[in-house]
């Protein structure tokens, strides 16, 4: 208590890292030096931002090219480091990734940082190991970072089947220097440990060395007691199977409800329902407030203006709701709603889409199959 934490970590932790890095993505051991390829943060967050203020360079003719729709901080970013973000369409007919083949080369050539969430924020979907691959050969030719968040990682359906990430991605490649690619990774989604904000970022040693400079003057040294008890999490996989097989009971509860009504499909990974709610995704949102007190957030009110269509992001839904929602309440909201009846149901555009969070999925299915108006706070 009486000395600073280091920002660099402790090293017990950083191995921590490297080995459980090693473990998941096969990662040949020796491959991740726990002193260079690893840095301890608190939570992907303040890394996410932090890290585009490192390595973004104002005043270029640079991009930051991130998916859409995508986790907000991306954007936030990329406009406080003074570069311009540039969004790659998610959409349905391309199972919700950005079609990488159809970036004009001219994009590449200006991209200075790639941001990618597998699996996605809002969506789920997940990135091939293929198409990751190719991004890593695209990253040379044209001398861009890809940054990939993947801190929905750990939350996946088929335990015989981990998602892929990059650095899986580098091994493959027989790429030992990680050049050119970073990881960002959490506790909060895969040990359920968001209070306790802690992270980590991993991969290509000459980009994290400026990184920890920076984060030196930025202040962020991790607190030795969130070390030590990160350093337990990431040694540890059993809690985490537990996670995961609660939320595929939620999401299996949850879907049996909804999928009856609505064109909603269980995600590739993370905990997030992506249905297609047919018409003005705002006002569905806002009516199943309205009538059942249940909060959820507007597809569109995560997409980038170009993107936006038929609203332009305004005052954001708050998608934490600190209420308990229930998938009963949505159903019958939606089957009551002017988008049932006017039969604009599947495959209308990809906008139309609600984001049903973390809290309607960690209701116990008891407490789904009661449609009980709860009481505003
Ligand atoms: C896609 C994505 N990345 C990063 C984060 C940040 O998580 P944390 O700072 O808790 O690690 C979130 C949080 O919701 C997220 O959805």
């Amino acid at each position: 208590m009486a000395v600073y934490p280091t920002t660099a970590g402790l090293p017990a932790l950083r191995e921590a890292i490297a080995q459980w890095c090693e473990r998941r993505f096969s990662v040949p051991a020796g491959w991740l030096d726990p002193a260079r390829h690893v840095l301890p943060v608190n939570g992907t967050r303040e890394a996410l931002f932090s890290f585009v203020q490192t390595v973004a360079q104002r005043g270029a003719d640079g991009l930051v090219v991130s998916p859409n729709p995508f986790y907000q901080i991306y954007e936030g970013a990329a406009l406080l480091a003074g570069v311009q973000p540039h969004y790659l369409p998610c959409l349905a007919s391309h199972g919700f990734n950005p079609d990488f083949d159809a970036v004009p080369a001219q994009v590449w050539q200006r991209c200075q940082i790639l941001f990618l969430c597998s699996p996605g924020n809002p969506t789920g979907a997940l990135i091939p190991l293929d198409t990751l691959k190719r991004l890593i050969a695209l990253a040379d030719e044209h001398d861009f970072v890809i940054a990939a968040d993947e801190c929905y990682s750990e939350l996946y359906f088929d335990e015989s089947a981990p998602p892929p990430g990059l650095l899986t991605a580098c091994a493959e490649l027989g790429r030992s220097d990680f050049k050119r690619c970073v990881v960002f990774h959490s506790l909060s989604k895969r040990s359920n440990l968001p209070g306790l904000r802690s992270g980590f970022v991993a991969g290509d040693a000459d980009i994290l060395k400026a990184f920890l400079l920076y984060r030196t003057y930025h202040g962020c040294a991790m607190p030795v007691q969130t070390q030590l008890a990160s350093i337990a999490a990431w040694n540890d996989e059993a809690h985490v199977r537990a996670n995961r097989d609660l939320y595929r009971e939620k999401f299996d509860a949850v879907l049996n409800i909804l999928s009856p009504v609505m064109d909603v499909q269980r995600p590739d990974g993370s905990f997030y329902l992506w249905p297609n709610v047919g018409g003005d995704d705002a006002a569905f949102c806002r009516e199943l407030f309205e009538q059942q007190h249940v909060t959820v957030v507007p597809g569109s009110y995560l997409l980038a203006r170009p993107m936006a269509t038929t609203r332009v992001p305004g005052v954001c839904a708050w998608p934490w709701s600190h209420r308990w929602p229930s998938a009963s309440k949505a159903r019958s909201a939606f089957v009551n709603s002017s988008h049932a009846k006017s039969g604009n149901l599947p495959g209308s555009h990809d906008l139309c889409r609600a984001s049903f969070q973390k809290r309607i999925i960690n209701l116990e299915p008891k407490v789904i199959s009661q449609a009980q108006p709860m009481p505003l706070a």
